[in-house]
């Protein structure tokens, strides 16, 4: 068996695990290549060997040892044939796709219709994936934020008053703040979801202040007030606001114990199910286990970020 791997959309810590797993897996007589550059650099032929050996040095580090790539050439009128000319002059039999949600929301259709053999791992920080539980290096990418968080802390425990905006990506979802927030013990968490009353967000911080010392706001990079509550709090409250927007360097962090452990079943599962012969599936946690979900993710309406949570975390109940 010949397989392609390839990354697109946003990577996530854990993919190098995922490749380094499954070429373990590999070893004993399969064949794995990787795409250079996503699905433009499959298109254009930029493919690389990939074997056991090489990812010892990248295990468990963020990023991806194969780039990734957003751009949408797949929608391209010629794509279809070049990927299959691409496909049989080097002899691939299937293809091992890592991405998020947009991804694998219209790239695994596609696939199946153009009769490619391929199983999806949902990987992105940001576990908004509609089909499974856990999205790879979503854990990871809380433990980043909860580093940043615990040195925000300390230092708020030895001067006293501050007020600590903790910005994570997510896009415009918030499971991740969400989840932050509920593990960090924020005082206030702000999602694109759902909207907030300015008078409400100040009265929860000077609560916070007086009661506890400190401040800590976590917000998702996409909801109202990411650009503009560094200057409004301060007009609220009087104090300033300490920024932490943690930005990239949260998506690139390191890979986590339980995303370790989640890219050794996906590694596993998607290694069974191409040996297997699966057609087309994706990799889906459900029950707080992996499995492949045969076929395409299709009619799974996306759940929003958990509204008793967000309401507890708030104060709102
Ligand atoms: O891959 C998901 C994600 O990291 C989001 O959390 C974030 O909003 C976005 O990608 C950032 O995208 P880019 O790397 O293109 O700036």
């Amino acid at each position: 068996m010949k397989t392609l791997l390839v990354v697109s959309g946003g990577d996530a810590p854990g993919i190098n695990n995922v490749i380094g797993r499954y070429l373990a897996l590999a070893a004993n007589g399969d064949t794995v290549i990787g795409a250079d550059g996503g699905f433009p650099g499959l298109l254009s032929g930029q493919l690389v060997p990939l074997t056991a050996d090489m990812l010892i040095p990248w295990m468990g580090r963020g990023g991806s040892i194969l780039a990734s790539s957003r751009d949408p050439v797949l929608n391209q009128q010629e794509a279809a044939d070049r990927i299959r000319t691409v496909l049989s002059e080097n002899n691939v039999d299937n293809i091992l796709l890592f991405g998020g949600n947009g991804t694998l929301r219209h790239i695994p259709p596609l696939l199946k219709e153009w009769g490619i053999p391929c199983i999806g791992l949902p990987t992105t920080i940001d576990n908004d994936v509609p089909g499974t539980e856990m999205t790879l290096g979503f854990d990871s990418a809380c433990n980043f934020a909860y580093h940043a968080i615990d040195g925000a802390q300390a230092t708020a425990h030895a001067l006293r008053g501050r007020i600590f905006l903790v910005e994570t990506l997510g896009g415009t979802c918030g499971n991740l703040a969400l989840a932050v927030a509920h593990g960090a013990g924020a005082h206030a968490v702000i999602l694109p979801e759902y909207p907030y009353d300015d008078a409400w967000l100040a009265g929860r911080i000077t609560h916070a202040l007086e009661t506890y010392g400190y401040a800590m706001v976590v917000i998702c990079e996409g909801a109202r007030g990411a650009r503009t509550l560094m200057d409004d709090i301060p007009k609220w409250t009087g104090t300033r606001v300490r920024d932490i927007r943690l930005g990239h360097a949260q998506r690139g962090g390191v890979a986590s114990h339980r995303d370790r452990v989640l890219a050794a079943d996906m590694a596993q599962a998607a290694y069974t199910a191409l040996k297997g012969g699966t057609q087309m599936g994706i990799a889906c946690v459900a029950g707080g286990k992996l499995s492949v979900h045969e076929g395409v993710l299709e009619n799974i309406a996306p759940t929003p970020p958990d509204p008793s949570l967000y309401n507890r975390i708030n104060g709102l109940i």
